[in-house]
Formats: structure tokens, C-alpha cells, sequence
């Protein structure tokens, strides 16, 4: 596999600011040219911040500085992305990141899958490895901020709004 074979040392290995680097084969199906799909999901770091900003603009999200897209990737507890491996070569189809205190909590941010990928299941594997590293680090309480329609998404998850009434609550500049 070539593209595991970029950053061969530091699979497996520990990072200063979070967990290490893992990959697995998560889901495989038959896209409609009759192609094989083979989806990883890799805790890698080593992720092009340029593709990851496209993967952000194919959902409409706002453009990010790049500057800062890359220090949110370096400072995140754990990156979890999904790839399409094809022959030599690798695309970047979803996307999570966790930041935490290391010890009892875990925020997730920026979750997204492609597009052209969504409704295959991908966006449930992709939270579900998320929740199973945290979990691996003994992470027991995981938040989240739901887009209004992606509530019912997490929900199926087994994510609550508003345990016990709790409100996430905003401050923003003027
Ligand atoms: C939200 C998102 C990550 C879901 O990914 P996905 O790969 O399409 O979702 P899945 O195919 O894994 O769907 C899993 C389940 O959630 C449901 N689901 C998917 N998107 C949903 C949505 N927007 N609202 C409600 N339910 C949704 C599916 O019907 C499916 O249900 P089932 O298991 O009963 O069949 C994806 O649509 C996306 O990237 N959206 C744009 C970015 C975004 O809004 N991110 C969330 C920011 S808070």
C-alpha cells in the first residue's frame, strides 16, 4: 500500500499534543462505474491542509486561513480522516478533529465527509472510530456543536442536546 508507506515511522507512534497514528480498512462497497471502493479511516496528521479546505468548501463551509487551519490540526487531540485509496493514490473523503484536556473531555469539530460519499454510511464509521480513539484514551465525556440539521445525525449516535437542560452558550466578538 503506498501511501502507508509515506509516513511508515510514525505509524503507531505517539504525538506530543495527542494521539497516535493508526489506519484500518473501514468500508468497502461497489461504486456505480462498477468500481471496488476501498475507504480507510487513518489518525494521521500528515494531512494536506489544502485538501482538507476543499473537502470543507464542497459543503459550503467558509474558507479558513490556512495558517490557522494547519495549528488547529497540530494542536487537535485527535485527527480522524477517511480516504479512498485508489492503486497509488489516496483522496481525502471525510474528516474529524478532537480537542480535549487529555484527562475527562473531548470536543469534536469540523465533521465532514465528501459529498459525492455521503449517505453510504461513512459519516456514522467515521464518528463511531472517533468516539472508539477517545474512548482508548479514556475519554468519557465527548460534546459536540450540531448544525440544526445534522441533530438527528448525532442523535442516532447517541448524542444528547441539552443533557439536564444544559445550554452551549457563545461569546463572540462585536
Ligand atoms: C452530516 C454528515 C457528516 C453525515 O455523513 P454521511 O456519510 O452522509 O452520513 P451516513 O451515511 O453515515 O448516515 C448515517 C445516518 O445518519 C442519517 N443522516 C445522514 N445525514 C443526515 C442529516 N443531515 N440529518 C439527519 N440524518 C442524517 C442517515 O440517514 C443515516 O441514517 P441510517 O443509519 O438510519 O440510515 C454529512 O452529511 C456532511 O458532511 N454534511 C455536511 C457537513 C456537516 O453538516 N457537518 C456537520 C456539522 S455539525
Amino acid at each position: 500500500m503506498f501511501w502507508k508507506s509515506l509516513f511508515p515511522g510514525a505509524l503507531g507512534s505517539d504525538s506530543p499534543t495527542g494521539i497516535g497514528e493508526r489506519e484500518l480498512l473501514v468500508n468497502e462497497f461497489i461504486a456505480a462505474n462498477g468500481e471496488r471502493v476501498q475507504i480507510y479511516f487513518s489518525t494521521t496528521r500528515e494531512i494536506d491542509v489544502y485538501a482538507l479546505e476543499a473537502l470543507c468548501d464542497a459543503v459550503g463551509w467558509a474558507k479558513r486561513p490556512i495558517r490557522k487551519v494547519r495549528k488547529a490540526l497540530e494542536f487537535s487531540f485527535l485527527v480522524g480522516s477517511l480516504w479512498q485509496e485508489r492503486g497509488q493514490n489516496r483522496r481525502l473523503v471525510g474528516f474529524a478533529r478532537a480537542t480535549s484536556d487529555h484527562a475527562f473531555n473531548a470536543t469534536l469539530w469540523d465533521v465532514v465527509i465528501h459529498p459525492e460519499f455521503q449517505g453510504k454510511g461513512l459519516g456514522k464509521t467515521l464518528m463511531r472510530q472517533m468516539i472508539r480513539e477517545l474512548r482508548r484514551e479514556e475519554i468519557s465525556n465527548i460534546t459536540l456543536f450540531a448544525d440544526p440539521h445534522v441533530v438527528t445525525f448525532y442523535e442516532e449516535l447517541g448524542f444528547h442536546p441539552d443533557p439536564e437542560g444544559i445550554k452551549g452558550m457563545f461569546w463572540y466578538p462585536n
